[in-house]
């Protein structure tokens, strides 16, 4: 039969990536951040010298990939080793985002990464965080979660992360960030972000994490 999946999808700052990887230790199930993927792709371009318009040369980095994900015992971080480098701190980067967002609006680097986007399911199970995941990528996922936030509180949210890690950042350049990336992954012609036509949708501006974990695992229950 089938192996469980659950998709997770959102704009950035929804909270996803937190929620995602609580679900995949409560469950004990396989995490795909196919985020990350695609901030790879822009890294590799970086390191390559590719230009983010040669969309040939993008699909030959995206197509061979040379990367590792290792998990550390007892951490929730997931160390990201890229042709050998670690490179797990230069792919969360403001910079490296918006340049994966513009290599993600091509279709032809999406085709290229999704066969291993579905490498990720084993049969304990699958959580996948991404913008299609639901609607592209795992069009029969059991269930399907829409996570959403207002602009200002994922700007906040950001924000928070950011002075807490003892680095400078200024809200409203997090905002107009945000609400830039929204409008690209949005309006895109291919997989833009929007909840499937099955997906449960979740507001969680007044939610805490602990909240929308436990709407998350309800729900999980009620479809297992
Ligand atoms: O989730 P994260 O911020 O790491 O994603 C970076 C960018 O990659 C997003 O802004 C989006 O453009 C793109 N992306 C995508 N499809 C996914 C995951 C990410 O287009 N499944």
């Amino acid at each position: 039969g089938r192996f469980p999946v659950i998709t997770v999808d959102g704009p950035s700052g929804s909270g996803k990536g937190t929620i995602c990887s609580l679900l995949a230790r409560e469950l004990g199930w396989n995490l795909l951040d196919s985020g990350a993927l695609y901030r790879l792709v822009a890294l590799a371009a970086r390191h390559h010298g590719v230009a983010l318009d040669d969309v040939d040369a993008l699909v030959i980095l995206a197509a061979h990939l040379d990367v590792q994900f290792s998990t550390v015992e007892d951490q929730n971080e997931v160390t990201i080793i890229l042709e050998g480098e670690e490179v797990s701190n230069s792919l969360r980067t403001e910079d490296c985002g918006a340049d994966a967002s513009v290599v993600a609006s091509l279709g032809p680097v999406r085709d290229a990464l999704l066969e291993r986007q579905r490498a990720f399911v084993t049969e304990l199970g699958l959580i996948a965080d991404g913008r299609d995941m639901g609607t592209v990528v795992f069009p029969q996922a059991e269930l399907k979660v829409y996570l959403t936030a207002s602009a200002e509180e994922r700007a906040n949210r950001r924000y928070n992360q950011l002075i807490n890690k003892g680095l400078g950042a200024s809200l409203q350049a997090i905002l107009d960030d945000i609400q830039a990336r929204d409008a690209r992954d949005m309006n895109r012609a291919v997989a833009p972000l929007k909840p499937a036509k099955d997906a449960i949708s979740l507001d969680t501006t007044e939610l805490s994490i602990e909240e929308v974990l436990a709407s998350v695992l309800d729900q999980a229950r009620h479809k297992g």
